[in-house]
């Protein structure tokens, strides 16, 4: 399963990349604002900062919700650099965006998707990769995890090759039921990603390891 980590942040995008383990970066609007990053060139140049530190793509969302004003936007971002993933809001237009991006061959990611059925319509539209958001699910008391599995379900008896992004991920447990799944990717936080390390068996048994390494080093 790859990972990707779902920020705006400089800092946490660098420290996950050192860390050796990130395949790309997923931001949206509300990400971009919490950073502070407003205006059209200020946005433009922080997507290429991020695409400069990371080795993998990074998902820019559009904000126009009409076609032509999805494609003016999306051809932008996607000359800024090879690794920018259109994202998409899953519309009606965002469907015939979705198309109009993939028979072009620019990659594109459908956001904000709740259902198997918004699944199939961007996996038809040849979307690269469907964001389906399982925290959010959550949040409203549906699982999220069980609409990772019927993605699953449905894309491999149809062979489509859009890859399940589970997205809004929340914390550890979220990404390792993700990778029971089967879900492609995973976006989330720096503190997610760095949660799967913790296990108190490990820190007891790291400092005991130590501890009897110092004592017969003093013999
Ligand atoms: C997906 O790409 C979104 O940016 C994100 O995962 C939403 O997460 P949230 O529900 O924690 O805001």
């Amino acid at each position: 399963m790859k990972f990707f980590i779902d920020t705006a942040n400089l800092n946490d995008i660098r420290e996950a990349q050192d860390l050796g383990v990130l395949d790309g970066v997923t931001t949206n609007p509300s990400l971009m604002a919490k950073e502070g990053i407003s205006g059209k060139d200020n946005v433009l140049r922080h997507y290429k900062a991020i695409c400069d530190i990371v080795d993998g793509d990074v998902s820019a969302e559009v904000i126009a919700t009409d076609f032509e004003g999805m494609v003016r936007e999306g051809e932008e971002l996607a000359d800024l650099d090879d690794k920018i993933v259109v994202k998409i809001p899953m519309i009606k237009e965002g469907i015939k965006a979705l198309k109009y991006f993939s028979e072009r061959g620019i990659k594109t990611n459908c956001t904000l998707v709740f259902s198997a059925g918004q699944a199939l319509l961007a996996a038809k539209a040849g979307a690269t990769y469907v964001s389906p958001f399982v925290g959010r699910l959550d949040d409203i008391s549906f699982d999220g995890i069980e609409l990772i599995e019927q993605i699953r379900l449905i894309y491999d008896n149809y062979d489509f090759d859009t890859q399940i992004l589970a997205a809004s991920v929340r914390h550890s447990m979220h990404i390792i039921k993700c990778a029971e799944a089967g879900s492609d990717v995973m976006t989330g936080p720096l503190s997610a990603i760095l949660a799967l390390l913790k296990h108190p068996l490990t820190d007891s048994g790291l400092a005991t390891f130590l501890a009897d390494h110092a004592k017969s080093a003093n013999k």
